[in-house]
């Protein structure tokens, strides 16, 4: 007897000394089948219950019984202690440090195309023009026949055409064409109007040009228009869009579709005109054509040109942005990069 009590009271004593060890929930498993499991040390200390005298059994039973409880216990009191600490240990590993930055999400901008064309619509809408809207695929004869550009003119070249499988069709060249559509709303009504929109040309694409770009049209007939409305009109236009005190110039030009035709051009808004690279130190940068409305397409439109007389501009929208902005290539504005699109935005 006194040997298997004297077993006990070691195995008891190394069972908790391994427990002391053991220091993670896995240990503590394994511990548990190791000394107190239905196959651990202690059931097996336990099997040689059977060889001692049967009145000393109850005693030894006793003990052992009080051992398993004991073990027991002390594991669980352990597994208290191992739980709180990795609980600890995870929170600090793998806590969330609410003191970081966060991650700024990317906010959606203007592209500077939609900015530049707001703002001249803002600019053109406060000297009382309306929006009219017309469409991008368009007849040869709204795009040229009817703008005084007659079959096989050269001047059609001054436009290299996109044409669908029907050649009647094409892909307008420019807004121009929105001035036959709105005359031939509006007359005999006096009219004001701006056609923004894209515009199509089969171009050799580079830094100033590109196949799809917008223009914004702008028109004005009524009795009594001169020279002098469009000239007012556009130095109003140019002041608010690139800043006050601006000057504007005329440089003679052809289309067919006005008379007499011009090309503005603003002071450069860089050097203010003294000359600059932007300039090409010409102290001038063009920003549209522009001029009095032909006669015969006036009087295509519906208009009496004995009574009615006009005045039409055409400006590129990517011109605009391009100027007011210092953008250096026009391929940038389709491009999708969107470190550019970051860079212009306001
Ligand atoms: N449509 C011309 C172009 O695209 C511009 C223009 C418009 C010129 C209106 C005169 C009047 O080049």
């Amino acid at each position: 007897m006194s040997t298997l009590l004297a077993q006990l009271a070691e195995l008891q004593e190394r069972a908790l000394a391994a427990l002391a060890q053991a220091d993670s929930s896995e240990a503590m498993r394994t511990w548990h089948s190791e000394y107190v499991g239905r196959k651990g040390q202690l059931t097996t200390l336990l099997g040689g219950l059977g060889q001692l005298p049967r009145e000393e059994r109850p005693a030894v039973g006793k003990v052992a019984n009080e051992i398993k409880v004991a073990l027991e216990s002390a594991l669980e009191e352990r597994q208290a202690a191992i739980t709180a600490d990795e609980m600890t240990r995870s929170l600090s590993a793998e806590g969330v440090d609410v003191t970081l930055p966060g991650r700024q999400p990317l906010l959606g901008r203007y592209h500077p195309t939609t900015t530049a064309l707001r703002e001249i619509s803002d600019i053109f809408v406060q000297m009382g023009f309306q929006i009219y809207d017309a469409p991008e695929v368009e007849t040869d004869e709204l795009n040229f026949g009817l703008l005084n550009f007659p079959p096989g003119h050269p001047a059609r070249e001054m436009q290299d055409t996109f044409f669908t499988t029907n050649p009647d069709v094409i892909l307008r060249t420019h807004t121009s064409p929105g001035q036959i559509r709105a005359m031939r709303e509006y007359a005999p009504e006096p009219v004001r109007v701006i056609l923004p929109g894209k515009c199509y040309r089969n171009e050799d694409v580079t830094a100033r040009a590109e196949m799809m770009f917008y223009q914004v049209e702008v028109m004005v007939i009524d009795k009594n228009i001169t020279f002098s409305d469009l000239k007012g009109v556009i130095l109003n236009y140019a002041n608010q869009m690139y800043g006050e005190g601006r000057d504007i110039r005329f440089r003679k030009s052809y289309f067919p579709f006005t008379e007499p035709s011009v090309e503005i051009d603003v002071d450069c808004v860089l050097c203010g005109g003294k000359g600059c690279r932007m300039c090409k130190y010409s102290g001038w940068l063009e920003i549209m054509g522009a001029g009095m409305i032909h006669p015969v397409v006036l009087q295509n439109g519906g208009y009496d040109p004995a009574v009615y007389s006009g005045f039409a501009a055409g400006m590129g929208i990517e011109r605009q942005a391009i100027l007011k902005r210092s953008i250096d290539d026009i391929r940038l504005f389709y491009d999708n990069d969107v470190r550019f699109l970051e860079r212009v935005a306001k």
